[in-house]
């Protein structure tokens, strides 16, 4: 990739835009309301908005190495506070993807240094899931189940966040909370369509704070 090629893919960006709407970058710099934030990993694969369709504005984004949500992240936490108190996003997706070279890491002993602490909350994703995931003989379904459940695990860590029930509690059916994956090898997303009353029944009473 020529690093110079990439300001001339702007200028020409920049061209076909305004040929549009000659007003395109005047009304984008009024302010954003984006109704969706996108938690996704930092794979160059899994592009957010391009996989959607949307445009500039439509979508916050956070993205790291395999979409996680750990509740001592400053980063992720942030975003989720910032998504959701002041944004107020009707919609938080945490978008995982087969394939994913983190779940894939974490399934395999290795010392990859900084990146062990990082991996661990996979790990222990796996471990939450050990009797599902040990039954799956086939290791590439296994990976791929991780995924999914490494999403929904993900979710579960965006429903603790005060900011999340809290919005949840004032504004009810207008603001939901969705586990999706991309499949890189077809390009479909999949809605996982996780049953959270199911998964939650038991557990709110622990993590409830408002
Ligand atoms: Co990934």
């Amino acid at each position: 990739m020529d690093i110079k090629k990439i300001f001339e893919n702007n200028e020409q960006w920049i061209t076909d835009k305004l040929a549009l709407d000659k007003d395109y970058f005047n009304n984008l710099s009024k302010g954003q309301s984006p109704e969706i934030l996108y938690i996704g990993c930092s794979d160059s694969r899994v592009t957010a908005e391009e996989l959607m369709g949307v445009q500039p504005g439509d979508v916050f984004v956070h993205r790291n190495i395999a979409n996680m949500v750990p509740n001592t992240d400053m980063n992720v936490q942030s975003v989720i506070n910032f998504a959701v108190r002041h944004l107020k996003v009707k919609h938080v997706v945490v978008c995982g993807h087969y394939y994913c070279g983190g779940i894939k890491a974490a399934m395999q002993s290795a010392d990859l240094g900084i990146l062990n602490s990082w991996l661990r909350n996979i790990r222990d994703v796996y471990r939450l899931h050990q009797d599902e995931l040990d039954a799956i003989k086939d290791e590439e379904e296994r990976y791929k189940r991780l995924v999914e459940l490494n999403v929904q695990e993900q979710c579960v860590n965006v429903i603790k966040t005060a900011s999340v029930q809290r919005a949840s509690k004032e504004r009810g059916g207008e603001f939901t909370v969705h586990g999706w994956v991309f499949d890189v090898r077809t390009g479909k997303l999949i809605d996982l369509n996780i049953d959270f009353d199911r998964i939650l029944e038991n557990i709110m009473k622990i993590y409830r704070i408002i």
